[in-house]
């Protein structure tokens, strides 16, 4: 059987055999091209995915049943009775990323279209003195906490190693790697940064129909960041079959990993307190949140529907359930766990995943699919004005109900979060606040090691100088007057 026919019969069957609609209209490349991009789509899967989502979104009304988090799996580090906590937890932590146990994950497969820029986000250049990328600002974070874990355990120097994972999408995948290739890495070993990929679905009619974006090509679009459990199973390469990310993860002895977004300035990579608490806490899952800073602010919350944890979306949640106060401390949002992306597994859980996962539907968001149109077949790609299509997400909290033993940790949002996603000059999570809250933060780093800084002075220490204001002794007593970008603690003597 031709290839040809083997994929007429397969997508007939599957009940979309009009992606051959041009087919007597193409010349012998194009029809090559098509057969290709058939080729890389599970056409059964796709179904079966768009069918139990469909399915999902009519049942019922799960938003009524959503409860604030039990007590004995939530903790804070946020104020001064935690601070022995911390410090212990932070040990834990510290002594897991020391034996090499720990790995990261970053999620940078997103398109960034609230920000308006073209360049995966990871590459955007927030204004910071030293005009460092968020790539860049979270690669020496990882080499600094190598360092600290290496000064703090006795350990040889370049003997402490953190893998760094960064899930990338089709939209993504080139201008990432260039980047990172452009910049040498960031001082990062090549060996320790691997790429992956997270998958596409295509995207359908509201009938189920997949969309033709071009007479060789089905519209398709990344799978959300939920993509991530399936991009940790899929090769690393075609040549190697058997190498994932599952499977690097194993080879390196990494057994828990820190899974975090790309967009958020403040985040503490690879985090020894939140990785320590989860170890201490023998949490399968984890999420760290900050309290939320209004009811209706743009974030997910981690709570509790039926029983089980969830993160309920800013788009999910109700006006009432986002206003609701709660019972004990009525000055407080009963639904205050703002989820920060910031999530913890242990490598057995990831490897879990797949055993549940088609029991997750994945999410619907209704869009502007460009289309070419197949009962008046132009061959024309159409632009339409209003949502004629559907694409499908899978969230990264989506496998949270399935966690054994699921803990939530709070941290200070001044000190963790500050996310990117709006375009400049909107006055929130822009450009602007990103820059604002790391450099606030950077002066609290040396007011707390005991410097003053002089009112309007800014002052940007390099993450290779200190990860989360350790290192800073040496600037006891002294008081800046000038501002300016250091790479090092030594460096700051010319700011006095
Ligand atoms: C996300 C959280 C939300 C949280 C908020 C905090 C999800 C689904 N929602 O919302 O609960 O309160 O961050 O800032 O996590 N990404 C991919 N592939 C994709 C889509 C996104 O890798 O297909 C990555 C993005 O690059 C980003 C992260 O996932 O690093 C979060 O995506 P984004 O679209 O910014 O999520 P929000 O809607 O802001």
């Amino acid at each position: 059987m031709s290839s040809y026919e083997r994929l007429k019969e397969r997508y007939t069957a599957a009940n979309q055999p009009h992606v051959f609609t041009y087919w007597d209209k193409l010349n012998e490349k194009e029809r090559d091209e098509l057969l290709q991009n058939l080729n890389k789509i599970d056409i059964e899967r796709a179904n079966r995915i768009f069918a139990k989502s469909i399915h999902a979104s009519e049942g019922g009304n799960e938003q009524d049943s959503i409860e604030p988090l039990p007590d004995d799996a939530f903790d804070t580090t946020i104020g001064e009775e935690n601070v022995a906590n911390v410090a212990s937890w932070r040990k834990i932590g510290l002594d897991a990323i020391g034996a090499g146990k720990v790995g990261v994950l970053l999620m940078a497969g997103g398109q960034g279209t609230r920000l308006g820029s073209s360049d995966p986000k990871g590459c955007y250049d927030i204004g910071l003195p030293s005009h460092k990328s968020l790539f860049q600002i979270q690669a020496e974070r990882i080499l600094r906490l190598q360092t600290v874990a290496e000064k703090e355990l006795g350990k040889p120097e370049g003997s402490v190693i953190v893998s760094w994972y960064i899930m990338i999408s089709g939209p993504t995948h080139p201008a990432t790697v260039a980047f990172f290739e452009k910049h040498h890495y960031f001082g990062l070993p090549r060996s320790n940064v691997i790429f992956f990929e997270q998958g596409i679905l295509p995207c359908f009619s509201p009938g189920g129909k997949v969309i033709l974006a071009s007479p060789t090509e089905i519209a398709t679009a990344p799978d959300g960041n939920g993509g991530l459990y399936a991009g940790l199973r899929a090769p690393l390469s075609p040549s190697d079959p058997d190498h994932s990310v599952l499977s690097d993860l194993k080879s390196r002895g990494i057994e828990y990993i820190h899974a975090y977004a790309v967009d958020n300035c403040l985040v503490r990579v690879a985090d020894p307190v939140f990785v320590g608490y989860s170890i201490e806490k023998q949490a399968d899952c984890a999420a760290k949140v900050v309290p939320k800073a209004a009811p209706h602010e743009a974030v997910g919350v981690v709570a509790l529907k039926g029983n089980a944890f969830s993160v309920v979306e800013y788009s999910e949640i109700t006006k009432e359930q986002a206003e609701r106060k709660d019972s004990k401390y009525p000055d407080r949002l009963a639904f205050r766990a703002a989820n920060i992306a910031n999530h913890f597994y242990t490598r057995t859980f990831l490897e879990e995943v797949e055993s549940f996962e088609s029991q997750l539907a994945f999410h619907i968001a209704h869009k502007k699919i460009p289309y070419c149109p197949v009962d008046n077949p132009t061959g024309e790609t159409i632009r339409p004005s209003k949502s004629n299509g559907i694409k499908l997400e899978l969230f990264v909290f989506d496998v949270f109900p399935f966690a054994k033993h699921m803990f939530v940790l709070e941290v200070e949002r001044k000190e963790e979060f500050s996310p990117l996603k709006n375009a400049p000059g909107t006055g929130s999570d822009d450009p602007d606040t990103s820059r604002t809250d790391i450099l606030a933060q950077q002066k609290r780093f040396l007011q707390r090691a005991g410097a003053s800084v002089t009112e309007g002075v800014v002052i940007e220490i390099s993450s290779l100088a200190s990860y989360a204001g350790e290192g800073l002794d040496a600037v006891k007593g002294k008081t800046y007057i000038r501002s300016g970008f250091v790479g090092s603690v030594e460096e700051l003597d010319a700011l006095v």
